[in-house]
């Protein structure tokens, strides 16, 4: 363990991505300022679709070589619905970013905060605490437009390729299982729920194949699977069952965003993307070009997002410091919701981005060390 200075690559990107990057930095600096050094530096690097509008490359250059060498990497959100590519998709490098440094594990938690919305009727909904983990760098998203892998067969079809391969899979189960044990050791019920289509498809029997192996490799945690359509319904039907859900990239696309619905919405999506080397980290959402520019924007995704990476470089610098503020920004959302001190305007709450920062800001600040 190095225990020197973290390099945190920043971009903030377009529309709302701006602003709760700069609430996510707020919020942290006021951790620091109850923490003591956390010892980051930020370097802050141009990318986007506004960025690709105006200089014709969706990333500054040297900026993906910056984020190579850092210790982390925080985005805020990237895409403008008018500006997109010959082929009719958006602007999406970091599509590559989770290619080019194999960010295969997708942590996207789903938790209900007291006094959030709560969507479903049954007041067991009050515990959903789940975590849905996407495959992020293969499945159908193998054939990202990004990636150029689609076959083009003629002007009337055209292909794209869902791949599974055992390396990845095989981490990406292993991953399930370690943060499942993580989850039971804070209290949490530490299960996997493999969530494939394995009845229909051939990539998918093997997912699950490769499933079973390393599930037996962790006897203490308990296993099953379910189907992606039938774990559509039972996200409705009984989401607080659930503890890790482990599947393939475009069903983890979809189904994040619905469990994100299960909570709020999507201002409370945040999400963790892991690999061997690397870790980015960025709110689940996107840009919103809708509100941009109109402090309406919910910055708790991507908070909570600024924890996971605080949480990540805990592991690698061996600060402490690292996880005591990771811990101290959770606890400032949870109790910021419990007091009803935190009220976006994502759920017809009076608070914008800004007023929503200066909160949390006074909550870590007025939190038990
Ligand atoms: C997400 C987003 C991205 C994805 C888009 C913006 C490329 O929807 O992080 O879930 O599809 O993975
Ligand atoms: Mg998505």
């Amino acid at each position: 363990m190095k225990n020197s200075r973290s390099r945190i690559a920043v971009i903030k990107g377009d529309g709302i991505g701006v602003d709760v990057t700069d609430a996510t930095l707020a919020v942290i600096e006021a951790a620091e300022k109850r923490i003591g050094d956390l010892a980051l530096d930020y370097e802050f690097l141009d990318a986007g679709a506004g960025y690709f509008r105006d200089h014709g490359t969706d990333m500054a250059p040297g900026a993906e070589k910056a984020t190579e060498s850092a210790d982390a990497i925080f985005l805020g959100a990237i895409g403008i619905p008018t500006v997109r590519h010959e082929d009719g998709t958006e602007i999406a490098p970091h599509l590559r970013l989770r290619e080019t440094f194999q960010l295969y594990a997708g942590v996207r938690p789903v938790k209900a905060y007291p006094n959030a919305p709560q969507r479903l009727a049954d007041e067991r909904a009050a515990g959903i605490d789940l975590v849905i983990l996407r495959e992020s760098t293969e499945g159908l998203f193998y054939s990202a437009a990004a990636h150029g892998r689609s076959e083009i067969v003629s002007d009337d079809e055209v292909r794209d390729t869902l791949r599974i391969t055992r390396a990845t899979t095989e981490k990406l189960h292993d991953f399930a299982f370690r943060l499942a044990q993580k989850r039971r050791e804070r209290g949490g019920q530490g299960r996997v729920t493999c969530v494939d289509k394995a009845n229909v498809f051939r990539s998918m029997a093997f997912f699950r194949k490769i499933f079973d192996e390393r599930a037996a490799k962790f006897p203490d945690v308990e296993h099953s699977y379910n189907y992606v359509d039938a774990q559509a319904l039972d996200l409705i039907r009984r989401p607080w069952e659930f503890d890790v859900l482990v599947m393939e990239n475009m069903f983890g696309d979809i189904l994040s965003d619905l469990a994100g619905g299960l909570v709020g919405g999507m201002g409370m999506a945040a999400c963790a993307e892991i690999g061997d080397t690397h870790g980015l980290f960025q709110p689940a959402h996107g840009s919103a070009p809708d509100i941009t520019g109109q402090d309406k924007a919910n910055p708790l995704a991507a908070v909570l997002s600024g924890a996971l990476m605080l949480d990540y470089l805990a592991d690698r610098s061996g600060l402490q410091a690292h996880t005591d503020a990771a811990h101290l920004i959770e606890a400032a959302v949870q109790s910021g919701f419990e007091a009803n001190r935190l009220r976006p305007m994502e759920f017809g709450g009076d608070q914008g981005t800004r007023e929503i920062t200066r909160e949390l800001v006074t909550l870590v600040e007025e939190a038990r060390p």
